[in-house]
């Protein structure tokens, strides 16, 4: 029988890899994300003014005392909204120079290990590491549990059945659009609610959807909160924080 190290595999140095960690429970890990929390010679994330990092919290039962770690602090979060020049200018310039630390990195053939919150490929920072490195660098991603799967599992409530359409939309939008997007489809994923609950709630009831939506924060986290949306007390959730709207096709 194969050894689950020898399953994870080890980390090749001048690679960067962006390590998806999953909804929050750090034993939804992939085995290839595990290995590499251990095996990379640098261990990176973002984080928020003066917070853990949410990637490094969920990973923090196997990172050993003493480990190289860089930790990127992100210049402004959501006290600017993301449309203004002052928070691209900002983040644009901050994206840069991380990149270029990690560049120098990659050169002196370090093996790098950018942690991602869910998977790295849906809406993530990383994202924005790897339109900048992987024209220069080997770069590999490994997937990891979205939060809305990590979400609508412990909410026991399957998504999409038969041919039902799901959209996935951000909480951010205006509500007239959102309204109508909503309306638009069988099921849906509403992300980055936090903030934006109140005008989420209002939409979802204008779409004529507010009986099934469910609200969960912290899913797969300490903390978890799971609720009909219509009970939820709060105008504000946490910064993990999303509705989902379970599909009603064919079930056999
Ligand atoms: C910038 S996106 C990152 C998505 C991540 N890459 C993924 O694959 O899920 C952050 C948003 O994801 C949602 N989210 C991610 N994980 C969550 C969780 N465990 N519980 C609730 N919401 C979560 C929240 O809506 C949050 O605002």
């Amino acid at each position: 029988m194969i050894s689950l190290d020898a399953l994870a595999g080890d980390a090749r140095g001048g690679t960067l890899y962006g390590i998806g960690v999953g909804p929050g429970d750090v034993r939804y890990l992939t085995l290839r994300a595990a290995g590499l929390v251990r095996a990379v010679d640098m261990l990176a994330y973002f984080a928020k003014h003066d917070m853990p990092g949410n990637a490094r919290r969920v990973v923090a039962p196997l990172v050993e005392a003493g480990r190289s770690e860089m930790r990127f602090e992100y210049p402004v979060t959501d006290e600017v909204p993301a449309e203004h020049p002052d928070y691209q200018q900002k983040i644009g310039a901050f994206y840069r120079e991380t990149a270029a630390t990690l560049a120098a990195m990659l050169r002196a053939e370090k093996s790098v290990g950018l942690l991602a919150e869910g998977d790295p490929f849906f809406y993530g920072s990383f994202m924005h590491m790897w339109r900048r490195l992987a024209p220069d660098f080997p770069v590999e991603v490994v997937p990891g549990v979205t939060g809305m799967s990590g979400c609508w599992t412990r909410a026991n409530a399957p998504i999409t059945w038969g041919n039902d359409i799901l959209s996935v939309m951000p909480g951010t939008l205006g509500e007239e659009l959102l309204t109508r997007r909503l309306a638009e489809t069988d099921a849906a994923v509403i992300m980055k609610v936090g903030k934006n609950l109140a005008k989420v709630r209002r939409a979802v009831e204008a779409a004529g959807l507010l009986s099934r939506a469910v609200y969960v924060a912290r899913g797969t986290m300490q903390g978890e909160q799971i609720m009909p949306l219509s009970e939820c007390p709060d105008d504000r959730g946490p910064y993990f924080s999303m509705v989902l709207i379970p599909g009603q096709g064919r079930r056999l």
